[in-house]
């Protein structure tokens, strides 16, 4: 199967970026990252990219009159690069439904809590606030509702006593960039089938099991 082209949307350090650029240098893995676009021209993700000879974008949304002028300006862009897929790493902007609905379907988000809990910001402070004992990082398509959209993928992590929300992000943060590129994977290499909310192995395989590669307890 042909390597599906993918964009990655940063806006800032980009270590799920980073992650997904170094698992697709892999001969048989199903995409290629062929565009690293930020909207924020500081973001130290979009420095490394450019490093490693990949193709990237600037798109910065203060140069934009609106919300609107600013993904126009996103879409020809990654329309330009021939872009089939598009992963959110660290992509802080919301967006439109217009947006959304042009990449539904094909456009991935990382979300640092298990969804549906802790959607939108300072999840890991909430996390610890609530008193949870098993916290995680999610993988989902994007639909116009923000953290909503079919899971793709999961990982949990425990909750120390001692935790605070910067240990606590670090560990998720591991995670995060082992299954963003297995999600990619499933999706890219059309693996999984979306059924209504619910993200379906091909073959009647379920997600999780240890068909997957690379899959290993949480930490
Ligand atoms: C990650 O923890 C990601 O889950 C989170 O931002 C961080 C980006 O880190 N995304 C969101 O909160 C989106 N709502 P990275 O730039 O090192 O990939």
């Amino acid at each position: 199967m042909k390597k599906k082209r993918v964009a990655i949307l940063i806006s800032g350090r980009g270590s799920n970026m980073r992650a997904l650029v170094e698992a697709a240098r892999a001969p048989d893995y199903p995409a290629e990252i062929s565009l690293v676009l930020s909207n924020r021209p500081q973001a130290a993700g979009l420095a490394w990219a450019k490093a490693q000879g990949l193709a990237t974008a600037l798109v910065d949304h203060k140069a934009h009159a609106d919300r609107e002028a600013f993904e126009r300006a996103m879409q020809t862009t990654l329309e330009a690069h021939g872009t089939e897929l598009v992963c959110l790493a660290g992509f802080m902007r919301l967006l439109t439904p217009w947006f959304v609905e042009k990449w539904q379907g094909r456009m991935l988000n990382i979300h640092p809590a298990l969804l549906p809990l802790y959607r939108g910001l300072h999840t890991h402070e909430r996390a610890i606030a609530d008193g949870v004992k098993v916290h995680g990082c999610t993988v989902h398509f994007v639909v116009p509702e923000m953290d909503e959209g079919p899971i793709v993928e999961q990982e949990t992590v425990r909750v120390r006593d001692d935790d605070t929300p910067d240990a606590l992000a670090a560990r998720v943060l591991e995670q995060e960039n082992r299954i963003y590129p297995r999600a990619l994977a499933l999706v890219a290499g059309e693996q999984v089938v979306v059924r209504g909310n619910r993200v379906l192995m091909r073959e009647g395989r379920e997600p999780g099991a240890p068909t997957r590669a690379g899959r290993s307890p949480s930490s």
